[in-house]
C-alpha cells in the first residue's frame, strides 16, 4: 500500500487527501477522458528545508497539452503554480511521486468532450524505487502501442492506460517485471509506462517520435545529457531482433528513472553496462541537484 502526501488539491483547494472524493458518476471514470501528468521531486540532500522538482516546467507544459486534447484550457503556469504550492503545503520528508490529473468531472453518461465541466486535482505519494535498479526482465508483449490515429500519444490520456495495464499484467503473470510493447509497424516502441533504447556499438539509439512512442521527459533528459557527453544518439526505428543481441537496454521514466534491462524473452543481456551506468549516475547528480550544468532543469521549492 502506498503512503500518500498528508494535503491533495481538490476542487481549487487545499484539503486533507483522505477527505478528497469523488462520486461513481463522474464522467471520466467512465470514459477514460482524463489525463495525468506525473513527476518526482525529493528533498534536498544539499540545501535542508527544501524540496528539488525535476523539470517541472515540462511536466506543466505537457500536461496542459493534454488537456487541450480533452478540450480543457489549463495554463501549464497554473499547472506548475499549483505544484510549488502543493509541495509547500506537504513539506515532504522523503522522495515522493507528484500525480497532477485533469478530467471531465461533470457528472453524468454519454462519451464527449463538449459541453462537460473539466477539473483539475494534484495528489502525491512517497515513492522510492519503481522497479529494480538492478535490471528487469521484458516480455515482449502480446499487446501492441495504441496508434496516434485513434488516440492522441502524445497525452497521457487515462483511458490508453488499459493497453498498458494489460501488457504489464501478462508479462508479470509469466514470470517477468515488464513487458517491451511493438507498435502497429511491429517495430519496438516502449514498455508499460517508461520509454525503451538500446546501445550497439557505442550509439545510443531509441525510437523516434513517429514511432507511436510517448513523448517521455526522462527520454528528453537521457537523450540530451548522452549528447552533452559526446555519445552519439540515434533517433529511428528499430526491430525487436536488435533488441536481443544488444549490448545494453534500458528503461527511462520518471518513476522507473533509469532502469537496466538485464533479459528479454529467453535472451540474456550482458551485465556489463557502461552506458547505462553512466547515463544513470549522471542524471541522478542531476535529479540531486549535483549538477550545475543542469540546474535549470531543477526547481528548489523552500518547503519549512
Ligand atoms: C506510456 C509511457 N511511456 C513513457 C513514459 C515515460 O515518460 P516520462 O519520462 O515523461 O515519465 C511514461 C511515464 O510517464 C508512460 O506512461
Amino acid at each position: 500500500m502506498h503512503t500518500f502526501l498528508p494535503v491533495a488539491y481538490f476542487k481549487n483547494e487545499f484539503v486533507p487527501f483522505a477527505d478528497a472524493n469523488l462520486s461513481i458518476a463522474t464522467h471520466a471514470l467512465h470514459y477514460g477522458t482524463g489525463a495525468f501528468g506525473g513527476l518526482r521531486g525529493i528533498p534536498d540532500p544539499q540545501h535542508p528545508g527544501h524540496a528539488l522538482l525535476f523539470r517541472l516546467d515540462r511536466h506543466a507544459q505537457r500536461l496542459s497539452d493534454s488537456a487541450r486534447f480533452l478540450q480543457y484550457d489549463l495554463p501549464a503556469s497554473k499547472i506548475a503554480a499549483t505544484i510549488v504550492e502543493f509541495v509547500q503545503k506537504n513539506q515532504p520528508g522523503t522522495s515522493f511521486y507528484i500525480r497532477p490529473f485533469v478530467y471531465t468531472s461533470d457528472l453524468g453518461i454519454a462519451p464527449r468532450l463538449h459541453n462537460v465541466e473539466k477539473d483539475f486535482f494534484i495528489y502525491g505519494l512517497e515513492l522510492g524505487d519503481y522497479l529494480s535498479p538492478e535490471g528487469v526482465a521484458c516480455r515482449i508483449s502480446s499487446w501492441y502501442r495504441q496508434e496516434d490515429r485513434s488516440l492522441p500519444l502524445r497525452g497521457k490520456i487515462s483511458g490508453a492506460y488499459i493497453t498498458s495495464s494489460m501488457a504489464k499484467t501478462e508479462a508479470v503473470s509469466a514470470g517477468f517485471d515488464e513487458a517491451i510493447l511493438m507498435n502497429t509497424q511491429g517495430k519496438v516502441c516502449e514498455a508499460s509506462g517508461m520509454n525503451i533504447f538500446m546501445v550497439r556499438q557505442g550509439k545510443l539509439i531509441t525510437p523516434g517520435f513517429d514511432q507511436d512512442i510517448l513523448e517521455g521527459i526522462t527520454r528528453d533528459s537521457v537523450l540530451t545529457v548522452a549528447q552533452d557527453l559526446g555519445i552519439p544518439v540515434i533517433e529511428r526505428a528499430i526491430d525487436k531482433t536488435e533488441l536481443l543481441i544488444a549490448d545494453e537496454v534500458f528503461l527511462s521514466g520518471t518513476a522507473a528513472k533509469v532502469t537496466p534491462v538485464r533479459r528479454i524473452e529467453n535472451y540474456e543481456l550482458s551485465s556489463d553496462r557502461p552506458i547505462t551506468t553512466l547515463l544513470r549516475d549522471k542524471l541522478t547528480a542531476i535529479t540531486e541537484g549535483r549538477d550545475p550544468q543542469y540546474e535549470s532543469w531543477i526547481t528548489r521549492v523552500a518547503i519549512a
